[in-house]
């Protein structure tokens, strides 16, 4: 096994120009299947409001359900930075609160670090965190708790004055102290302006490939999404397909007697 991914590995991962991975994952099983393949980072994230509840956005998760599968995730995981991702309102109304359930989701779901949507709103919110001694990754851009503000799931700083806003945000963020920042569906020049501008390393989600790392969410590389499809994603593989197969197979071999046989039965 390769030595424990930690935050100071992301630094230096930037310095020494490797590009840094990390996928979503909710359950062990998945978690477990992504840390022996290698990837250097897992964040449980808000997503699993759709990838895993069904909900058509991310705001109803609760931290709850984010604690309970990071927990799942943390037995599987050995290598990779385990990251939780506090979901919406668990954050932004005051700093003390959001301290107290950063530190419960890694005192409680075994956490290595949070992640947090928000620029410099949410400064003082990441200060009281990282005070009290967990790594925050920050996330910039299409931040999904903010679809009802942007009207959408909707490529964010397109015009100028967007684009420097995040720029801004981007610095301020670091001056702040988090280990790294997700830059989520923004135009892949500014990314690439934000990365150059930054000591701290940049993962991208739809941010072109100038990002010092890349995120994606499992169920989109493995075919899985049942919702909106982005123009970022890759799919690797259909799982789907393979998944709706084997079913049928056992429906239709239960109905014909075909399934169990003598080789599956005990004596
Ligand atoms: O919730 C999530 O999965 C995320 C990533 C896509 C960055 O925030």
């Amino acid at each position: 096994m390769q030595d424990k991914v930690t935050v100071k590995d992301f630094q230096r991962m930037k310095e020494d120009k490797e590009k840094i991975t990390m996928l979503t994952s909710y359950t062990y099983p998945i978690a477990k299947i992504v840390d022996d393949a290698g990837i250097d980072s897992i964040l449980v994230g808000d997503s699993l409001g759709m990838t895993i509840l069904g909900h058509n956005n991310t705001l109803k998760v609760t931290l709850e359900n984010t604690i309970m599968l990071t927990q799942a995730v943390s037995r599987a995981v050995n290598r990779a930075l385990l990251i939780g991702d506090l979901p919406f309102g668990t954050y932004g109304i005051n700093p003390s609160e959001t301290a107290r359930n950063a530190h419960k989701l890694v005192k409680e779901g075994n956490a290595e670090a949070v992640k947090l949507e928000g620029g410099r709103e949410r400064i003082e919110d990441i200060k009281k965190i990282i005070r009290i001694g967990i790594p925050v990754l920050g996330h910039i851009g299409l931040t999904p708790t903010y679809v009802n503000i942007f009207g959408g799931f909707k490529v964010q700083g397109r015009e100028e004055k967007q684009a420097q806003i995040l720029l801004e945000d981007a610095q301020l963020l670091e001056e702040a102290g988090v280990f790294a920042i997700v830059l989520e569906s923004i135009p892949w020049k500014l990314a690439k302006k934000i990365t150059e501008s930054l000591t701290i390393p940049t993962i991208g989600i739809g941010a072109g490939e100038y990002c010092d790392g890349q995120v994606l969410v499992i169920d989109d590389i493995l075919g899985l999404n049942f919702q909106v499809k982005p123009k970022f994603i890759k799919q690797y593989v259909d799982i789907k397909e393979i998944i709706s197969n084997a079913v049928k197979k056992y429906h239709e071999e239960v109905k014909s007697g075909s399934f169990p046989t003598e080789k599956q039965r005990y004596d």
